[in-house]
């Protein structure tokens, strides 16, 4: 009894992008972000409001909220690490943000600079606005099945993080294989360990496909009961703490994946294999979804 309903969360403009070192111009994101929107994505995370010094890529995400065309029962979500982040999001007129921990001490401090306790109670107050604002919040926990600094996490420690983001009020926890390195056996039993604190549908999965596991882990989630998936058009990305990671599960791959077992996601395949081939010109990239390469060398 797989669900029968998947939403996919497209983070390729944010988590694609993030990762790339060249300069992207603002109009080649906006119109990424409103190809994906053509092609029937129903979420798409745009940016993020970080520090400029921390993630260079993202400087320009304002500008890209304020150009891009939303189209109606579309959300747009950005990343906010503090409240500075969450204000600039409002002034962007966000409709939704996302909060990101870690479940490895490490990581943690790598990417925001402090330590697990305490980027939970720097949430606290965004999750405050947002709620005064009516901003929904989504919550990240990274490092879910290994942690570049630290090894292997346990999945008592990824329950810990997502129960904490659950409590505090974020409707829905994504669970990241930042390096990509699990297995369908791990995704299993990491999802039956979070399960048991956070309900299944509150939860979702957050691939990378450094180990060609994605697809697979996927399947393992849908198999726990998991409907939300994050993916990349194209495969884009990385992560920049996440030294030799590879970028997200391909959107295509996932999108053949959950049309060949019947799941309803609402996308247009060929108009993503569009979006997708399209940003890959733009990067001057080799398109990272196998699916895409197949059928463009038809
Ligand atoms: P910090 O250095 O401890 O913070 O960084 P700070 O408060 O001391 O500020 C440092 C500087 O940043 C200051 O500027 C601040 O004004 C500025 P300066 O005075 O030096 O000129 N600053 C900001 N600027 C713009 N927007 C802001 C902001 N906040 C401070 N919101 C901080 C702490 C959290 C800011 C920093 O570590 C940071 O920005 N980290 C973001 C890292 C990031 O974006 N990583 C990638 C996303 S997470 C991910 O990819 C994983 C995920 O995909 C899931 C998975 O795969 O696992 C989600
Ligand atoms: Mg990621």
């Amino acid at each position: 009894n797989l669900p029968q309903l998947v939403r996919l969360v497209e983070v390729g403009p944010r988590d694609g992008l993030q990762n790339e070192k060249q300069p992207i111009s603002v109009a080649d994101k906006v119109r990424l972000v409103d190809d994906l929107s053509a092609a029937g994505l129903s979420y798409v995370e745009v940016g993020s409001f970080v520090s400029p010094k921390w993630v260079p890529q993202m400087a320009g995400s304002a500008e890209v909220f304020a150009q891009i065309q939303r189209k109606p029962g579309v959300t747009y979500a950005a990343l906010a690490p503090n409240l500075r982040g969450f204000e600039a999001a409002l002034e962007s007129q966000v409709e939704e943000v996302a909060v990101f921990a870690a479940a490895s001490e490490a990581f943690s401090q790598k990417n925001i600079n402090c330590s697990i306790a305490e980027s939970l109670e720097r949430f606290v107050p965004i999750m405050d606005a947002a709620k005064q604002h009516g901003v929904r919040v989504r919550g990240y926990v990274s490092c879910v099945l290994g942690c570049p600094y630290d090894g292997d996490i346990a999945p008592e420690q990824v329950a810990y993080v997502a129960r904490e983001l659950y409590a505090m009020g974020c409707y829905e926890v994504s669970l990241g294989d930042t390096i990509g390195a699990g297995s369908a056996g791990a995704t299993r039993r990491m999802f039956e360990v979070v399960g048991r604190d956070v309900p299944r549908e509150r939860l979702a999965g957050h691939f990378h496909d450094t180990y060609g596991q994605a697809v697979a882990n996927i399947y393992a989630s849908l198999l726990e009961g998991i409907s939300v998936f994050d993916s990349s058009v194209a495969g884009l990305g990385g992560c920049p703490y996440a030294k030799g990671a590879t970028g997200n599960v391909a959107s295509e791959d996932v999108v053949y994946l959950l049309n060949g077992l019947g799941i309803t996601s609402g996308i247009d395949l060929d108009k993503l294999i569009a979006a997708g081939q399209r940003i890959c010109q733009v990067l001057d990239r080799a398109n990272g979804s196998r699916v895409a390469r197949a059928q463009l060398a038809k």
